[in-house]
């Protein structure tokens, strides 16, 4: 704490302490005028900045300013690019800079638990690696220019559904694995100036009041050292919530909580130091946004809708392109069909929404292009069926050389606020690209979404192009990728189930009432469809591209390998063909399955890059491994931990499709101390070198005295079969003495395990 801010806190009363701990209204920390602690702004994001203009307040509660709408959350980890990221966040930091907004209200990370979550949109991936690496360069961007970040929602916020007061039941090693480790990550590398406490309860605790999860793990295990906001309207004790180590309650209660805060104080229930920790912490916070606070920054409009499209191009996901149906060549007739071609769904509902600087339509990026004729066929607003409209879209279909169907969820269908039932397209869209399909073989179909669809038809159509919602470049990035003046490098970061049905969370999703069972633990997304070698519609890291890449050599720099060491992976990668283009090389790493004793998923993502790579060009990536790409978080030691074994470092276009790999053997500096007791198996121990040396006399003992009291003259082998060390794999130590007919005796047995345990 620096020595303005102690100074502060000796003068302040305790009552303005407390006032300063939540704010003066939606967006505003308070300000206290007698000392000259002045208030900030903050506003959401996370897709573009959402101020509310103030000047018009009365007229237009809900009104914000004019911003750039940039591509959706899902969009950018699309694009499985940290640089493209980065510039997104830039310019959104610039814009918060000019607008004088404090800090943005973004990133939202929360894991694509299912794909029926309503604001999947607006978060990154079911993968938590990818989530916390595209967030982190977010936070990176936006924070280069002197604006802070709210990564949100801090944690297990995973659905709609009740969303202020659900409880997720969640066992601490998924906590650890999937639902914390993109915080993790992004915490610990680009230290974002807030983070912002979820509404739900985890475990039992509502998040507002979670002081192992606020301090124990976000501060003293993480270190972070910035403000914990509460998201809007989810404090439920502010008493508590300080002990917590929530520093500030947003909008604001009209002071409901401050008297109860003060008796706490004065009746010793809450501690003032700890009130005093959080107000700090506020101050510390209005200080860095006044300290970087920059009277002339400006950004220019133009600029930035360009720079929207160009961020676009980068997130495209071509998922399918049969017989090269894409890219359209110019002299192709081509007809578009479907409501969103006029109207775009570029963005989603609820608090991230962007009063939009300008739109591109597709329409408006194919003006001029005398070969593009277009037919409605479909409303993109609902599920309205127009039998006039879609028998015109049909018949003109079969008079052209290509038919690009412009489909995607109405904008009511999802949004913040509420989950999705279903992940069905509305039935007209399904049912025209079926029909055009039948009277034209060469379909693409471009979607526009923020969470998987089911495509029934995905046999019929030659392209799928997912652009998810794309921000307001949407029309001019789509159009360059359907024509080829950009080639697709997205790719998925969660999987497109085939049927709802085989997602991993369908049962315990939306739970009983306000109980959330992650009953899958942490086979959450493409960790589930590997597992159980479901098949799905498309990969999680699924794209194809223009461009055709094979890969060359891969090289790894070690055999073997302590966990306090790190690894070089080098892989060659090539452009095949004549089309410049981005290849993303996704390494993923699988344990020994066959031989672990944890249960784990076939594959993880360890690392990702993307590479641009001109006509028949060779490159080679590489990346550093440490031990967090081998561990796993290991409950009885409360830590990361490698189990020691052979490790494959996979080389993969998706989750699903190895293109090479090498093996490496993992061992930890440290081993986990084992704790033998009575139920240790015989198999554990002597598996153990050092127990084993230990064990092996007592239980060569154990099987001379068992068989002696069968009365048998048989040989272990011919008693227990020649495997017989497997027959008795699961002898616990106690059953030793329970079988060996009183030979030996409970004493033996203690004698034993106290050895083992020294
Ligand atoms: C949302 C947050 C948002 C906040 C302020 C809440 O309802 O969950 O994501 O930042 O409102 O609008």
């Amino acid at each position: 704490m620096n020595s303005k801010i102690k100074s502060l806190l000796d003068e302040l009363t305790l009552e303005e302490k407390i006032s300063l701990c939540s704010g003066s209204d939606y967006w505003h920390t308070k300000e206290i005028k007698r000392l000259g602690i002045p208030a900030v702004m903050v506003s959401d994001g996370p897709n573009g900045l959402r101020k509310q203009d103030m000047e018009n307040a009365e007229s237009a509660a809900n009104t914000s300013i004019k911003a750039v709408c940039f591509p959706a959350g899902v969009n950018l980890a699309a694009s499985f690019d940290t640089e493209t990221v980065e510039r997104a966040g830039e310019a959104i930091g610039s814009e918060c800079q000019a607008e004088n907004v404090a800090a943005i209200l973004a990133p939202g990370i929360n894991i694509k638990r299912s794909p029926l979550c309503g604001r999947n949109f607006e978060y990154y991936s079911e993968d938590p690696l990818l989530a916390g690496k595209i967030a982190a360069a977010y936070i990176r961007g936006v924070q280069s220019k002197g604006v802070g970040t709210s990564l949100k929602h801090f944690c297990a916020n995973n659905q709609e559904f009740r969303r202020n007061s659900y409880d997720s039941r969640v066992d601490e090693r998924t906590l650890r694995e999937i639902y914390l480790k993109g915080f993790e990550i992004a915490v610990k590398e680009s230290e974002p100036w807030t983070v912002m406490c979820a509404y739900n309860m985890v475990n039992g605790v509502q998040m507002s009041e979670n002081k192992r999860i606020l301090t124990d793990i976000l501060r003293d295990e993480w270190g972070f050292k910035g403000l914990v906001v509460s998201d809007w309207g989810a404090v439920r004790d502010r008493v508590k919530g300080i002990i917590a180590g929530l520093d500030l309650e947003m909008p604001y209660s009209f002071g409901a909580y401050d008297g109860l805060v003060a008796e706490a104080v004065r009746n010793g229930e809450l501690d003032e130091a700890d009130l005093d920790r959080c107000v700090a912490r506020v101050l510390e916070f209005v200080y860095r946004a006044i300290e970087n606070h920059d009277d002339d920054a400006s950004w220019d409009k133009d600029e930035h809708h360009r720079l929207a499209r160009d961020i676009a191009d980068e997130c495209i996901v071509l998922l399918k392109n049969k017989n090269k149906v894409l890219p359209i060549k110019s002299d192709e007739y081509t007809l578009f069909i479907g409501g969103f071609a006029k109207k775009p769904r570029m963005q989603g509902g609820g608090s991230s929404h962007v009063n939009c600087v300008s739109i591109d339509s597709v329409l408006y990026a194919v003006q001029g292009n005398t070969k593009v004729t277009y037919e409605e066929g479909f409303s993109a607003v609902d599920d309205s069926y127009d039998e006039r409209k879609f028998q015109r879209a049909v018949n003109a279909a079969a008079d052209v050389d290509k038919v690009v169907v412009f489909a995607g969820l109405p904008d009511g269908w999802e949004s913040e606020g509420y989950d999705r039932k279903h992940i069905d397209l509305p039935k007209v869209q399904n049912d025209l690209i079926e029909a055009v399909a039948a009277v034209n073989p060469h379909v693409a179909v471009v979607l526009e979404n923020g969470s998987p669809v089911a495509m029934p038809w995905i046999e019929k159509a030659e392209a799928v192009m997912e652009t998810y919602l794309c921000g307001e470049g949407v029309g001019v990035a789509t159009v360059r990728a359907l024509f080829g003046r950009s080639n697709p490098s997205g790719r998925l970061p969660e999987t497109f189930p085939l049927r709802l049905e085989d997602n991993s969370a369908y049962i315990d999703f939306s739970g009983d009432c306000s109980q959330i069972d992650y009953r899958e633990g942490i086979f959450a997304g493409y960790r589930y469809y590997t597992k159980k070698k479901i098949p799905v519609l498309f990969p999680f890291g699924h794209g194809c591209s223009y461009s055709t890449f094979s890969y060359g050599r891969m090289t790894v720099d070690a055999e073997k390998m302590k966990d306090n060491e790190t690894v070089e992976v080098a892989v060659d990668v090539i452009n095949e063909s004549d089309i410049p283009g981005k290849e993303v090389v996704q390494l993923y790493v699988e344990p020994d399955i066959e031989n672990t004793k944890i249960r784990r998923p076939v594959r993880e993502l360890r690392a990702f890059s993307k590479i641009h790579l001109d006509p028949h060009e060779k490159k080679t990536v590489s990346f550093i491994l440490d031990k967090s790409a081998f561990a796993y978080y290991d409950t009885d030691i409360s830590d990361w931990y490698v189990e020691p074994g052979d490790y494959r470092i996979e080389i993969c276009k998706d989750a699903e499709t190895v293109i090479g790999f090498k093996t490496i053997s993992v061992v930890p500096k440290k081993r986990k101390k084992i704790v033998y007791d009575e139920n240790s198996i015989y198999k554990d121990i002597m598996e153990d070198p050092a127990a084993r040396k230990i064990a092996k006399p007592f239980f060569d003992r154990y099987i001379g005295e068992h068989l002696t009291s069968q009365n048998t003259d048989e040989s272990a082998e011919e008693a227990f079969g020649s495997d017989y060390e497997v027959y008795l794999a699961d002898t616990t130590l106690r059953t030793t003495v329970n079988m060996s007919n009183g030979l030996i005796t409970y004493e033996d047995m203690r004698e034993l395990i106290e050895k083992l345990n020294k």
